[in-house]
């Protein structure tokens, strides 16, 4: 496999609230393989925009890296201090697309503009030469007729078209890693699918690798390469597309699944995970999921589970898949939805 374009190692990240101290993240690790999509989900809470936000440097006021490193080339970004030294990397090198394309956009000024002050500030082009590109980015992101959009303003545009016009602003700088932070959420259902199927497009042309953070495992199986899941500030399962959907091991990464209105049985309630996420301000000993877990083993509550390796590409921190642990039948939702795929494979 290829070196990684970035690589977190054992991340922790604190903030200060109210003179008490939380902690969000809690030693997790990632490596980002260049020029694929990996989706991080988890439920609300479980840290994906506070990991990825220290990525470029985005953390609130009341945030720090409190130990671990983030690796991108020679550089170790969790050494940064200084907004200065952010400069080189956020948006350049690392871009990243919130939730609300109305937040990222000024509502005074036109799309074309905002998107070709981009272009001038980066590289040493003229005006033209700008607008021709402004031009040929607002066409590659899907907007039609852009040789007139150009001129208009943010509440011109739909929701869906907004959000092209922020993702045409990531791509202006030419950033290598795109880190869309559940762009879609705010859209409706089909508006989401296009913006997924215009990521998965522009990837190859722009050569971006992708990190795509969503609570909904269910859009990952079209646009990932490889999912990371989060649980309390960690990664608990990480793993090729196929490995989560068809193999997981972690009973959260279960849980997950398990709550696919895709999945659910005609008929049936949906099934949903029980009990709540830990308090971050208190001290997690054992594995964090273990209060939800139905799977539970003692060693659960008392000792944190390392990273077991399930194949070159999946690992999974569960205590389940140390040796000396009971062997277990995964869920029944988990069983069917093996079968069903060993069924596809000798049809
Ligand atoms: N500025 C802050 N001060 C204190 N706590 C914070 C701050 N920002 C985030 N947190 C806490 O860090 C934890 C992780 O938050 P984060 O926003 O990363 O979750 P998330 O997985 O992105 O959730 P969602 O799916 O709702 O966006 C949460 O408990 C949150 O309350
Ligand atoms: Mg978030």
């Amino acid at each position: 496999m290829s070196e990684p374009i970035l690589s977190a190692n054992n991340v922790v990240i604190k903030f200060s609230l109210r003179g008490r101290v939380l902690t969000a993240i809690r030693g997790a690790s990632l490596s980002l393989h260049e020029g694929t999509t990996l989706a991080i989900v988890g439920e609300s809470g479980s840290g994906k925009s506070v990991f990825t936000k220290s990525f470029i440097g985005m953390l609130d006021e009341n945030g720090w890296i409190e130990s671990g490193s983030i690796r991108y080339g020679d550089r170790d970004l969790a050494q940064f201090k200084t907004e200065r030294d952010w400069l080189s990397i956020r948006g350049r090198e690392i871009a990243m697309v919130f939730q609300d394309p109305m937040t990222a956009l000024n509502p005074l000024r036109t799309v074309g503009a905002q998107i070709q002050e981009v272009i001038e500030q980066h590289e040493n082009t003229g005006r033209s030469e700008a607008k021709a590109r402004t031009i040929k980015i607002l066409d590659d992101v899907g907007i039609p007729q852009p040789e007139l959009r150009y001129g208009q303003y943010p509440h011109e545009f739909s929701g869906g078209m907004r959000q092209r016009i922020v993702i045409a602003i990531a791509l202006a700088c030419n950033p290598k890693i795109l880190i869309c932070d559940e762009p879609t959420t705010a859209l409706d259902v089909t508006i989401q699918a296009q913006i997924l199927a215009l990521i998965r497009a522009v990837q190859h042309d722009y050569k971006l690798t992708v990190i795509y953070i969503t609570h909904d495992l269910g859009v990952v199986a079209n646009v990932a390469d490889d999912v990371a899941v989060m649980y309390a500030g960690d990664i608990v399962e990480y793993g090729t597309v196929d490995e989560i959907f068809y193999d997981a091991r972690h009973p959260y990464t279960w849980a997950l699944l398990s709550s696919l209105p895709q999945l659910g049985q005609k008929g049936e309630p949906l099934y949903t995970i029980k009990g709540s996420p830990p308090n971050l301000f208190a001290d997690i000993s054992g594995d964090a999921f273990a209060p939800r877990n139905p799977y539970a083993l003692n060693i659960d509550f008392q000792e944190r589970p390392p990273y077991f390796q399930v194949s070159p590409t999946h690992f999974a921190r569960t205590w389940l898949l140390d040796p000396r642990a009971p062997k277990l039948e995964p869920p029944a939702t988990i069983r069917q939805m093996r079968a069903a795929r060993s069924g596809d494979d000798r049809g």
